[in-house]
């Protein structure tokens, strides 16, 4: 019988793999001219789709065309200049060349043998943004501790928190984890995996800038010890999600030090500014942490997923999460002159992350990376200046990076209005959040390819929606 064969032959493969290519460079050359958030209705994607799947395979020619006609109009454009909704979900090309080249060796790197380069690159290439974010030292992995790729700022939350679980001398009932009322769901999430109840999660409350109040933990935690309970895990914020707040970490960490607490950073977004020896005051009390991490999948070009995510002491980590089955004993784990990433995070199997970041910081070096980094929070700061000088708008906190939150003063309905339209538009997209109850508009700026005159766009339509919306 005739040997079938369905793959694609290495000819076909270059012809479309070079045709993608071009369908990527085309998008990204035209996105700006896409609507920023989708205008498809609900179930309108799914209704292109067949009911079933293909009995035979289809020509990769027909593939690709449906990637236009059903796929394209349901995308919300998060690589579009006018895109200032949440926080930046970055890439570049060479990010997304790293990214291809980790799909096309398809290697597993769970264990070092699995393909050492995997795991040897990772470490050298988090080593290497310890210096380029002057983090401190000993989250090296030539030190007591080491840094490792997770999917996502919530893995690491969560990782953190089963490591402090572990550590902690305590019935699980008992232990109280701490964070403040402006920290990220991931926070709260991380909490329910890991077996901590809502009631043993206390949110901090915030000063006028939405940082936590050292004091207010201070008596929580006080609180907590004398009804018998024990604190075990504080998550702070560099950046936060709704207005960016950097949380004192000076005074927190040393809270978190007398109580014996696990403390954990989270620099998702903002970490990045930390490239620039000028915004490096945000990590000011990182040296008490005994983890952190930044998400250069948000702001440092580098495509999702990729969280950096360093431990003060990689041993308290690897004892939390490491179990040694029969079918992944080998001789370079035994040896214990190896790193096995898998024993630091929660699935067993991990992709080559590290080739993108490694072509991100090569391509770009440190000089390419702190040039976005400034053009960002000069943009931000800018438009921070034209809100406070249109006597209708308010900064509801003065921005300390790239993330301006500010409001319309005609009061909730009219801020309600400016996102409804603006986004509807197409023309850019931005989201609001809630700070004093009160409605607030984030014009968040850290798309790579944004220029001043999108920032400028985007600015002059929040003026004529507000100007046509005035009178409801
Ligand atoms: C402060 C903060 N922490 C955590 C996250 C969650 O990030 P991820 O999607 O990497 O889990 C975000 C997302 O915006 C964030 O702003």
């Amino acid at each position: 019988m005739e040997q079938q064969n369905y793959h694609m032959s290495p000819e076909e493969f270059r012809h479309w793999g070079y045709k993608t290519i071009d369908w990527i460079a085309d998008y990204l050359e035209n996105v700006e001219k896409l609507p920023v958030l989708s205008q498809v209705e609900p179930g309108d994607t799914k209704a292109k789709l067949p009911n079933t799947a293909p009995q035979q395979g289809e020509s990769f020619a027909a593939i690709l065309k449906d990637i236009d006609d059903i796929i394209v109009p349901g995308l919300t454009n998060w690589q579009s200049p006018n895109f200032f909704a949440f926080f930046p979900s970055g890439i570049s090309a060479p990010s997304i060349l790293g990214e291809l080249l980790s799909a096309g060796m398809g290697v597993q790197g769970m264990l070092w043998a699995t393909s050492p380069a995997c795991t040897e690159l990772e470490t050298h290439v988090l080593d290497w943004l310890i210096d380029m974010l002057e983090l401190p030292l000993h989250f090296k992995s030539t030190q007591t501790g080491g840094g490792v790729i997770q999917d996502s700022a919530s893995s690491a939350t969560l990782v953190a928190l089963v490591a402090a679980r572990e550590q902690a001398k305590a019935d699980i009932s008992k232990l109280v984890a701490y964070t403040s009322t402006q920290a990220h769901s991931s926070v709260e999430k991380g909490a329910k995996i890991a077996g901590i109840s809502k009631e043993n999660l206390r949110y901090i409350e915030v000063d006028a800038d939405y940082a936590m109040n050292p004091e207010a933990l201070q008596q929580c935690i006080e609180k907590d010890i004398q009804a018998g309970l024990t604190p075990f895990y504080l998550a702070a914020t560099v950046g936060t999600t709704s207005s960016n707040a950097i949380d004192p970490l000076p005074q927190l960490g040393a809270i978190a030090q007398k109580y014996n607490i696990w403390f954990h950073v989270d620099g998702a977004m903002s970490g990045t500014a930390a490239l620039c020896p000028e915004f490096r005051w945000i990590h000011q009390g990182l040296e008490l942490a005994d983890s952190y991490c930044f998400n250069p999948h948000k702001w440092m070009m580098t495509n999702f997923d990729c969280t950096c995510f360093y431990v003060r002491d990689r041993a308290k980590l690897i004892q939390s999460l490491s179990i040694m089955p029969e079918y992944l004993k080998n001789q370079a784990s035994e040896s214990g002159a190896v790193i096995d990433y898998r024993d630091w995070q929660i699935p067993l199997g991990r992709r080559f992350r590290s080739l993108k970041l490694w072509f991100v910081i090569r391509h770009y070096g440190i000089e390419g990376l702190q040039h976005y980094v400034r053009k960002h929070i000069a943009l931000a700061q800018e438009f921070a200046e034209w809100v406070k000088s249109d006597v209708r708008f308010e900064l509801a906190v003065n921005p300390p990076l790239n993330l301006v939150c500010f409001r319309h003063k005609g009061g909730d309905k009219i801020n309600q209005a400016i996102v409804n339209n603006l986004n509807s538009s197409g023309k850019s997209y931005l989201i609001s959040t809630k700070l004093d109850q009160k409605v607030t508009l984030r014009m968040s700026i850290g798309q790579a390819t944004t220029e001043k005159l999108h920032v400028q766009q985007a600015w002059e339509l929040i003026c004529q929606i507000a100007d046509a919306s005035e009178s409801i």
